[in-house]
């Protein structure tokens, strides 16, 4: 160990398990490449004020978790808490709305922060891989963003998550729901941070986890009753779709998530087996989020899933990726000449697409052959002095234990054939 470690709240990838990070990255993206979505990438921070017009003055995002700094030259940024407003603002300053091809179907992977406590699942620096579609309102979207995280997790072989889906409204109806649910939680006995919540955000007081809140809200407006006929044609739109798909959810009128930009469509994806961070995914639409940071009307729908509890879920469920070893052939000299000779060979061998590496340090056999059975290669490539002298290398299948002599011209072709 050095003097130093990760910062609290953090931690490092290593292998092996790093591996299934990667794996779980792919399995996202996987399905969002095969329907559209282009790969975008924006800076690890952005101006501080992005966030807070973005995400929410009153969000616990802005006030309390974001790592804010001022640079030497006085700008005030913030690392991102999150991709969607990035990601907006990045499609707005590239005009990739004014291309002429609605919606912009972007997908995205990175590190994101927040100053959290952290506990099992929470961490300040995980990672989310992410789908934004943008500049179009048609329920067909919202349904095809969850049949893809539903697509990405079952390729996992995810089994137990749920899905919470849930209609916040627009700016039509919300407001009236809001004013309605402000002069109900006025009423109760609440301690003083929740009463300003009432003023600032008062859907968040449904989210309320403390048993005593959640019993003085059972009487509380449900904002199903407030959606209007556009709203709720909207909402059951989405369902039909999710439905026709076989998508199983659950309706979760409770579902309020932690961002202020949303309207209309949310949802989450849950997982069973991971305790009070469940929360695997979220998303909804956001179709006011690009007015709110400068930009023209461009309804949006999207998500991001968390790679760090997809990861835990997988864990959960005993579930271990079958992740092809990533090292086919492994080289082990015996000897100067043999070193020469066979670090040749793998050069060759990787310049030829077949992952190959070799025992550095001059290792003995025994510690050498070790090596190359944790590496999970499928050949060795053995060659001391007296096989150079005869021109040839001993190629070993670590499988049925069986070697062979090859001639030394002929070990890349021998195995391109074998590995196939
Ligand atoms: P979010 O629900 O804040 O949504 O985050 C999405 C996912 O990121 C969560 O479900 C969780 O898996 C993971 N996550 C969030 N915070 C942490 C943390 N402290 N530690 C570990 N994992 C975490 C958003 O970020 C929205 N931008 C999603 C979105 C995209 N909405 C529309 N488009």
């Amino acid at each position: 160990m050095s003097t130093f470690q990760a910062p609290k709240g953090t931690y490092d990838l290593t292998p092996p398990r790093s591996a299934t990070f990667l794996a779980v990255r792919e399995a996202i993206a996987a399905p969002l490449r095969d329907s559209g979505y282009g790969y975008i990438e924006t800076p690890g921070f952005e101006n501080v004020e992005l966030f807070a017009r973005g995400v929410g003055e009153s969000t616990d995002i802005v006030t309390k978790e974001m790592y804010t700094l001022t640079t030497k030259g006085g700008s005030q940024l913030a690392l991102r808490p999150e991709g969607t407003a990035s990601v907006l603002r990045a499609a707005l300053e590239a005009n990739l709305h004014k291309a002429g091809n609605l919606p912009v179907k972007l997908w995205y992977s990175g590190s994101y922060y927040r100053y959290e406590r952290p506990q099992a699942g929470r961490y300040r620096h995980f990672s989310q891989v992410g789908a934004e579609a943008i500049g179009t309102e048609d329920p067909v979207l919202d349904a095809e963003l969850i049949i893809l995280a539903d697509q990405a997790y079952r390729s996992l072989g995810l089994r137990q998550f749920r899905i919470l889906l849930n209609s916040l409204g627009d700016k039509e109806c919300r407001p009236v729901y809001r004013e309605a649910l402000q002069t109900f939680l006025r009423d109760l006995d609440l301690d003083e941070e929740t009463r300003r919540r009432i003023e600032i955000n008062p859907l968040r007081v449904l989210d309320d986890k403390r048993a005593d809140v959640q019993k003085q809200l059972t009487d509380a407006p449900k904002l199903r009753d407030y959606l209007c006929d556009a709203c709720k044609a909207y909402h059951e739109e989405v369902r039909a779709l999710l439905t026709a798909a076989g998508v199983v959810f659950e309706d979760d009128e409770k579902l309020v998530r932690g961002l202020d930009y949303y309207t209309r469509t949310t949802f989450e994806f849950v997982h069973d087996g991971l305790g009070a961070q469940s929360a695997v995914g979220g998303g909804g639409r956001y179709d006011g989020l690009s007015e709110m940071i400068g930009g023209p009307e461009l309804p949006s729908v999207g998500w991001a899933l968390g790679v760090d509890r997809t990861v835990l879920a997988l864990e959960a469920e005993g579930i271990e990726l079958d992740l092809p070893a990533t090292t086919s052939v492994y080289a082990v000299p015996l000897g100067e000449e043999a070193r020469r000779a066979l670090f040749g060979v793998v050069t060759g061998l990787r310049r030829a697409g077949i992952a190959a590496d070799f025992a550095f340090g001059g290792r003995g056999l025994k510690g050498a052959m070790k090596s190359a059975n944790r590496s999970g290669a499928r050949y060795a490539l053995v060659a001391g002095e007296r096989d150079l002298a005869e021109g040839v290398v001993q190629l070993k299948d670590m499988e049925s234990g069986e070697q062979s002599a090859v001639p030394l011209s002929e070990v890349e072709a021998e195995l391109a054939k074998r590995l196939g």
